[in-house]
């Protein structure tokens, strides 16, 4: 343990100077010591470069994973024996481009603020009469296995929307409200290390091995963020959305499991789209 924490500090390039960041990084240091402690194989940086340059030259192995998920859209399914074609994401029923530029938002007929994922389970259980637990059981790919049907059907909406501007909605009450939920999810500090989000992400120029610790107060690398989530991720073989992003972070600061489409998760992604405002739709990404 003692070896492997001094391998980590010596791994992360120090921000600049500042009483703030320090703190944040050495909190930081402490979590990722425990990481390497727990039973995660540590991976080979090299040939991880390697494969990424590679996956670079033959595209974003996320095109293969929307093209299932187009595929999953208009397949009849369930016990009603529809298709998700009818399936309104925000701008009207069956209107795939640009909508995930404009998610979460506030649905009337659900009379809450969905985020993308929230709203495909939303129109599976309406539209085919599936069993919502059913279909949010196993949300998450595995390593080395094809890719979910959520993963599917994400990665096809998400790219319909690429290059277009985000403009997550604040018009209605409620999207106001998981907006300022969202914000002090974000600031707030517990769990074992007392982190919050804000202790990874509200400092500049802050690295952890080869990934980034982006400063998400940042407009630009809030946008950023926003934009290349869900993405592809060439460590693990697999489309992460963005539900995956958050649950992963909680993971991270040792917070409680995260349940998925939860207040909370909605609440966190709302906050990051509002924030992100402005930028440029460029997902599914290609990541580490
Ligand atoms: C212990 C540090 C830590 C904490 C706390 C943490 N994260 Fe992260 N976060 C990371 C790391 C590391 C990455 C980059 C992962 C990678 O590159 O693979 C990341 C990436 C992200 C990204 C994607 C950024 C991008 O540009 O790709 C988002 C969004 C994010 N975190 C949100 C959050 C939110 C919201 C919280 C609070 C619930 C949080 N994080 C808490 C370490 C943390």
């Amino acid at each position: 343990m003692k070896t492997r924490e001094t391998t980590m500090m010596q791994r992360i390039e120090r921000p600049a100077r500042g009483t703030a960041a320090r703190l944040a990084l050495g909190a930081a240091v402490g979590a990722f010591a425990l990481n390497a402690g727990l039973a995660q194989p540590r991976d080979n940086t090299e040939a991880e470069i390697e494969k990424y340059r590679q996956m670079l030259q033959d595209g974003n192995p996320a095109e293969l994973v929307a093209l299932k998920g187009e595929g999953l859209w208009a397949r009849k399914q369930g016990p009603k024996g529809a298709s998700l074609e009818a399936c309104d994401l925000g701008l009207g029923p069956g209107v795939v481009k640009g909508a995930n530029a404009q998610l979460p938002r506030y649905f009337a007929d659900a009379n809450a603020v969905m985020d993308l994922e929230s709203r495909l389970v939303h129109c599976m259980v309406t539209l085919q009469g599936l069993d919502r637990n059913k279909v949010t059981a196993r949300p998450y790919s595995g390593a080395g296995q094809s890719a979910t049907d959520m993963e599917a059907l994400v990665a096809f909406v998400v790219e319909e929307s690429r290059g277009m501007r985000i403009a997550v909605p604040q018009g209605h009450r409620m999207e106001r409200e998981a907006f300022a939920r969202g914000e002090k999810i974000f600031y707030y500090r517990g769990g074992p290390y007392d982190f919050s989000c804000a202790s990874c992400h509200a400092v500049d120029n802050q690295r952890i091995r080869l990934q980034g610790l982006p400063n998400l107060t940042k407009d630009e690398a809030a946008q950023k963020a926003f934009a290349t989530w869900p993405a592809y991720r060439v460590s693990q073989g697999a489309l992460r959305t963005m539900q995956w992003r958050i649950y992963d972070c909680f993971r991270q600061q040792r917070f409680p499991e995260l349940k998925y489409l939860s207040p909370a998760s909605v609440d966190l992604i709302t906050f990051l789209g509002v924030r992100a405002n402005g930028g440029t739709m460029d997902n599914p990404a290609i990541k580490r």
